[in-house]
């Protein structure tokens, strides 16, 4: 036995390393009260992601007091669990709301810029960085798997988007408008947009969006208050021919997946919502998707995507404290 031909060894390390290179792992998550403690960065390890994105709500931090936002980011960022969770894997994200300074904030607010310098310098993103010098935090970035990629599409949903349309009946706290000229993403991100995805080579390419993309229904934010920036979305995904789009999605402190066709169309666009890392909506008890598959999760929770390059398909989790799994979806393209 101690004399195994080489021939037959040879062969064992490179099955090994192809299969490794077949699987991405992507951990996802959004909401964490920087006051609140984080339960799910163990558990989070636990699923040993290649990456960890945020969905938004990095911090609470709603105000005109730049002083205040850097203080609250810099007491985060030192805090010794997320400090040892920063060692062991790649960050990237997008903010929300409260990151952003100001509660279902849109392109008014004053101290954008501020706060977007704020953000860049909680992701380390040096100075001569080309996101230093443009407005609006969206960026992306590839990941190689093997002979494969996985392209991360990361929006701002923040620093263009218009007013929203106030229910007048009270009911809600939005309804979708018919005003056309309205925007979510602006000209500029839109055009960058459909650049990166005409131009991706990916065998997946994931947008994050800090509101939901699919869920439309509930009179909260979601794209849906803007039916012709949706549809402008799923137009750009047919024509652009990017392969496996899926959407990330947080903001509602609840998670839930969503999914549907697109007409005339092969795809399956879902959108993977997970919210509430630090609190969550627990006093939830239904509100009408007619995209979700399977149940709504109102425990805190995050979000992994386990994709295989070889199958072709990606699987959704929803899991929460001491890595419970709560909830489990395939999309196969
Ligand atoms: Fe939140």
């Amino acid at each position: 036995m101690r004399n195994i031909p080489l021939i037959l060894v040879i062969p064992l390390i490179i099955t090994f390393s192809c299969n490794k290179d077949e699987k991405f792992v992507l951990s996802f998550g959004s909401c964490n009260n920087q006051n609140l403690p984080n339960p799910m960065w163990k558990p989070i390890l636990e699923n040993d992601p290649d990456v960890f994105i945020w969905g938004g709500d990095i911090i609470y931090s709603d105000t005109y007091d730049m002083n205040l936002m850097k203080h609250n980011y810099n007491r985060f960022k030192n805090d010794s669990s997320y400090a040892y969770f920063r060692e062991q894997t790649e960050i990237m994200g997008v903010w929300d709301d409260h990151d952003y300074g100001l509660n279902d904030g849109g392109v008014h607010y004053s101290k954008k810029d501020s706060a977007q310098s704020l953000f860049l310098d909680f992701f380390d993103v040096d100075l001569e960085n080309p996101r230093r010098n443009r407005q609006g935090i969206y960026h992306s970035r590839v990941f190689k798997t093997g002979g494969s990629s996985i392209k991360i599409i990361l929006l701002d949903t923040r620093f263009f988007r218009s007013d929203l349309e106030k229910d007048p009946s009270g009911k809600k706290r939005y309804i979708p408008t018919s005003n056309t000229e309205s925007t979510m993403l602006g000209e500029k991100q839109w055009a960058w947009l459909q650049s990166e995805l005409e131009n991706s080579t990916s065998q997946f390419n994931v947008i994050v969006s800090s509101i939901q993309f699919l869920s439309k229904e509930h009179g909260f934010e979601t794209w849906g208050n803007m039916p012709h920036e949706v549809k402008r979305m799923i137009d750009l995904i047919k024509s652009s021919k990017a392969r496996g789009v899926i959407f990330l999605s947080g903001d509602r402190h609840i998670a839930e997946i969503s999914s549907t066709g697109i007409e005339n169309s092969e795809i399956e666009l879902a959108d993977v919502t997970s919210s509430g890392m630090t609190h969550s909506y627990e006093s939830f008890t239904s509100e009408p998707n007619a995209y979700r598959v399977g149940k709504v999760i109102s425990e805190k929770n995050f979000a992994v995507l386990r994709f295989d390059m070889k199958k072709n398909q990606i699987t959704a989790e929803i899991r929460g404290e001491e890595n419970i799994l709560f909830e489990q979806y395939v999309v196969k393209y």
